[in-house]
């Protein structure tokens, strides 16, 4: 598998420093009253790209917390198609009114996916909504959402790793890279 990556972006030691960073952010006393986590925060992670990251950052997290996982159509290949996105788990069914909400996802690339989520949480009422990300891809076009908590900037390319997937594979590798082309067309579906 180490043979497959072009490029490493993000080492394994850089991700744990930051993530640890970030989770500091989140839970950070300094944040203002109404913003601050008073039952707890429910945390929504994106399945199945942000498993790797959540159970890292939540345990940098020394506060109540309560998960809820939410899964969305998985696009194939290295292009994502924001016109397909489905929401497959039932979100009417999560009690969130009066909740401080955390989304949690990999990546921020044309940002539907968090947009779509926010859309269909913020009629069940919660207290507040806050988005976290470990990788946002630098685009020529803006987001469709701007996010709260970021670990990283990267170019646009497509990256692997760290609960990001190509076709399913590579969730595994500690680090944040890129692919040869070799491995590109070997896993292409
Ligand atoms: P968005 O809805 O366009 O922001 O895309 C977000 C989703 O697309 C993420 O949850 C990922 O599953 C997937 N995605 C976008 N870029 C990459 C990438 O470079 N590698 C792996 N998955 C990606
Ligand atoms: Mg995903």
């Amino acid at each position: 598998m180490q043979n497959d990556l072009d490029q490493i972006l993000i080492d394994p030691g850089r991700i744990a420093q930051r993530v640890a960073e970030v989770a500091r952010e989140i839970a950070s006393p300094a944040l203002s009253p109404q913003d601050r986590p008073s039952r707890g925060l429910t945390i929504i992670p994106v399945l199945t790209g942000s498993v790797v990251f959540l159970a890292d950052l939540i345990r940098h997290l020394p506060i109540y917390l309560r998960l809820e996982m939410v899964s969305v159509s998985s696009y194939p290949g290295v292009h994502t198609t924001p016109g397909k996105l489905r929401i497959l788990t039932d979100l009417d069914t999560l009690d969130l009114a009066g909740r401080d909400v955390l989304l949690v996802d990999d990546i921020l690339d044309s940002g539907q996916t968090l947009c779509q989520l926010a859309k269909r949480i913020l009629p069940r009422q919660p207290a507040s909504l806050r988005t976290c990300v470990l990788l946002r891809k630098n685009r020529d076009t803006p987001p469709a959402i701007t996010v709260d908590h970021a670990c990283f900037d990267v170019p646009d390319v497509f990256v692997v790793g760290y609960g990001l997937d190509y076709n399913g594979y590579y969730r595994n590798l500690p680090c944040i890279a890129t692919l040869r082309p070799e491995a590109i067309s070997r896993h292409a579906q």
